[in-house]
């Protein structure tokens, strides 16, 4: 005779110590599987007595369904007592605000970069891009220095093993390449890049720089374009109350030749570290284009004129908010980086 009383006994007391998902699963196989306890007591039922069964039938109905209910009211249990540990470990609250990714933004020169463009965009000038590594020819010879000559000194830069090819110590090489492009055209071009230089860096000079070179062929160009030009990039650039003053000056690959400075924005012209105690600050080198430079450019130099310049971004920016030291831009410190976002 089954014991059916001591198997519903026996099964919910274990049941009661079933405490996780697996235990609860083993049990649920012991019973009520199909191997289970309970299934091959019910099975047996059609071996008794015929005047046994229909009280054992009744009897194993009601222990399934109270091991059933057992199983589903612990199962609950479980879940329960296992999502509020997880919430009191791994608390999410929903409630607090979101993370927003943050932003980059564009390199202080890249910007400075930018306003160039800009402000010559609105005279007519649209930008050229030329290469960065060059040949000792348009880098130095068709600007007017054939080997040897002292200018040389002024841009030493880094050569590679192959004789003749050199990364550009100024952007001035490009105007061949725009010249030589555009002839027999007018034309007014920006050449914006980096340049290199092997020289020592200091709070005024790094290895690596921009320029941004202006060239402006046509005919009838005089340097009075040229110094209105520059008037009015400065006046745009540095607002209406700095002052710019032209300097006699020698470049190779123009004739005359001038410099151009600002009035030093840290000091105000008294005088400091940043402008070596002279009150300005150079910005700028141009002239009136060599006629042997427009001739190498293809242009006949009694039918054209030109004039053309070179500025750095970075002495610009240095100005434009007062930075005294230039190396700060490629040193990587986000501290200075983001102070331009
Ligand atoms: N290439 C010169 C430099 O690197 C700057 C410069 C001077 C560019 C006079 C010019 C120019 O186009 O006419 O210092």
């Amino acid at each position: 005779m089954l014991d059916l009383q001591e198997l519903q006994a026996r099964a919910l007391d274990e049941l009661a110590n079933a405490d996780s998902q697996e235990a609860l699963e083993q049990w649920r196989h012991a019973y009520l599987g199909r191997t289970g306890e309970l299934t091959l007591a019910l099975r047996s039922i059609g071996q008794l007595p015929a005047e046994e069964r229909p009280a054992a039938g009744q009897q194993a109905n009601q222990v399934r369904q109270a091991l059933t209910e057992g199983f589903e009211v612990r199962q609950a249990a479980v879940n329960e007592a296992a999502m509020a540990a997880t919430l009191a470990t791994d608390a999410l609250d929903v409630r607090l605000p979101g993370r927003p990714q943050t932003l980059g933004h564009v390199h202080v020169i890249t910007q400075v970069l930018r306003d160039i463009y800009g402000i010559f965009r609105q005279m007519g000038f649209s930008v050229f891009q030329t290469r960065e590594v060059e040949d000792d020819t348009t880098n130095f010879q068709l600007l007017n220095m054939p080997p040897d000559h002292p200018a040389r000194d002024m841009w030493s830069t880094f050569y590679a093993t192959t004789p003749g090819v050199l990364l550009r110590t100024h952007t001035s090489p490009g105007q061949i390449h725009a010249m030589r492009q555009f002839y027999p055209d007018p034309f007014r071009v920006i050449l914006p890049g980096k340049c290199y230089r092997y020289e020592q860096v200091t709070t005024r000079s790094e290895h690596m720089f921009h320029q941004v070179e202006g060239l402006a062929i046509g005919q009838n160009i005089t340097i009075a374009d040229l110094k209105g030009v520059l008037e009015h990039f400065a006046r745009q650039m540095f607002g209406p109350e700095r002052k710019l003053r032209f300097r006699a000056s020698y470049f190779p690959f123009t004739e005359p030749s001038a410099e151009c400075d600002v009035d030093c924005s840290i000091c105000g012209g008294a005088g400091c570290q940043l402008c070596k105690h002279s009150g300005w600050l150079e910005i700028l080198g141009g002239g009136m284009v060599h006629p042997e430079v427009l001739r190498n450019g293809g242009y006949d130099p009694d039918v054209y004129s030109g004039f053309a310049f070179g500025m750095g971004p970075e002495r610009l920016a240095l100005l434009k908010y007062g930075i005294n030291d230039i190396r700060l831009f490629y040193a990587n410190d986000l501290r200075f980086l983001q102070q331009f976002g």
